[in-house]
């Protein structure tokens, strides 16, 4: 069997003395798109930045492709293929929309450049504002924009961190036919923090809930039901 694209092994974060991620381990398999649930303050969020490099574990282990991430740089780990959208977009308000996806244009090069129109498709909207500034763009704009940055990066993993978050319902449709576009071209792996139990289920093929920094259940997205959902989700 081949490693799976992403692997977290007894993964333990903490800010200061507080532990907040609690030895997870999660596997993200080649072209398949896993949904991190729970509810608010569980560690979600603090799960993906340690994937990315912005928090470093106390212990545990990230490997992609089965190479050893947890001691590279964000920079590096960028380089091998995580593209990261997260919680809140965070776009650049000031640079245009084409500037905006000009910043991984300048990471990837050409590589990026080839993506362009695929991205459009995508998210046609994006094209008849590339002139606008990020920060006048809608909250739901501003999320197409955010995740069309990350793959212009053509990634082997894209990590997205609640895109539906406050966002009016007929852009998430659209996030949604965008996630189904993605897994059907079957050329990267997703791993998806949701609360939208809705969306969740249109998208993923495998779940993982989180409470209180530990994972107490998982599996295919088929067997995520509504006594769960009730348990684990739902406020
Ligand atoms: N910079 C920080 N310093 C200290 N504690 C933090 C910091 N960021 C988050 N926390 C705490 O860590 C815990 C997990 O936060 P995290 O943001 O990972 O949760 P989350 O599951 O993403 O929540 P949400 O659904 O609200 O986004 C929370 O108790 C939070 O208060
Ligand atoms: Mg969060």
């Amino acid at each position: 069997m081949s490693s799976p694209r992403l692997k977290l092994e007894d993964l333990v974060v903490a800010y200061g003395q507080s532990t907040i991620i609690r030895g997870i381990n999660l596997e993200v398999p080649e072209n398949e798109l896993v949904c991190l649930m729970g509810r608010n303050g569980v560690g979600k969020t603090t799960t993906l930045k340690t994937i990315v490099g912005l928090l470093r574990p106390e212990s545990g282990l990230i490997t992609m492709d089965g190479r050893q991430l947890d001691r590279l740089p964000t920079s590096e780990r960028a380089r091998s293929g995580i593209a990261y959208v997260p919680q809140g977009r965070d776009i650049f308000p000031g640079l245009t929309v084409w500037e905006n996806l000009q910043t991984s244009i300048i990471v990837k090069g050409k590589a990026a450049r080839a993506q362009v129109d695929r991205v459009f498709e995508l998210f046609p909207a994006l094209k008849g504002m590339l002139k606008r500034k990020g920060g006048v763009l809608s909250g739901g704009e501003q999320q197409q924009l955010a995740i069309g940055r990350a793959l212009l990066l053509d990634p082997k993993l894209l990590i997205l961190d609640e895109p539906t978050e406050g966002i009016q319902p007929s852009i998430i449709d659209q996030i949604e036919d965008t996630l189904l576009a993605l897994k059907a071209e079957k050329r990267m792996s997703i791993l998806l923090v949701e609360q939208y139990v809705e969306f969740a289920l249109a998208v993923s093929d495998r779940f993982c809930i989180m409470e209180r920094g530990s994972i107490v259940k998982a599996g295919e997205i088929s067997q995520l039901d509504e006594k769960t959902v009730a348990d684990h989700l739902t406020v």
